[in-house]
């Protein structure tokens, strides 16, 4: 396994969309491995989820790992790591609620972004079998931030008010519950 380079805003990838996993390219060496690596990329970058584009490859992939221990988003419910080829968002609640978001591909900024409280979410996992599950709270919201980085979005698109951007630093000193 290996640390791959995130890339950052600005980079024409972030915000390109991205082409399904084929079954043949899923079992494929090269996709299995560049799994193994965003798992060690992110996780390495204490994130909690990370796309394909964000490692510089326009394919529709996710991972999603929560610790409550982890420094960047602490003592948010744990979620055993996920990874999502092909992720639909199918289904989702009437409603939304605002938390604070950052993103390995826009350091250093925190913002609040309104993200439905309930998703349902279909795709395939890493073995090609279809899986289906829902998520609420920060799960739902993580699910709903990487989706957004397949379509070529990032959080600060959803932002509804820029005055709530704020730097990690100031973040901590001033907003941090
Ligand atoms: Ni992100």
């Amino acid at each position: 396994m290996s640390l791959l380079k995130i890339a950052r805003m600005g980079h024409p990838g972030i915000r390109q969309g991205t082409e399904p996993v084929s079954s043949e390219e899923l079992h494929s060496q090269a996709i299995q491995r560049l799994i193994d690596d965003m798992v060690e990329t992110m996780r390495d970058a204490d994130g909690v989820g990370v796309a394909a584009p964000q490692v510089h490859v326009s394919k529709q992939i996710i991972a999603i790992e929560v610790s409550p221990e982890n420094p960047r988003y602490p003592n948010h419910p744990a979620v055993p790591l996920m990874v999502l080829l092909n992720p639909m968002i199918i289904d989702h609640a009437e409603t939304m609620e605002e938390g604070w978001e950052g993103c390995l591909s826009v350091p250093d900024l925190r913002g609040l972004v309104p993200r439905w409280t309930r998703v349902t979410v279909s795709g395939l996992d890493r073995e090609g079998q279809v899986v289906a599950l829902d998520a609420e709270g920060f799960f739902a919201r993580v699910i709903q931030h990487e989706v957004d980085h397949l379509n070529g979005k990032v959080f600060l698109d959803r932002l509804p008010d820029l005055q709530t951007l704020t730097h990690l630093r100031e973040y901590e000193q001033f907003w941090k519950r």
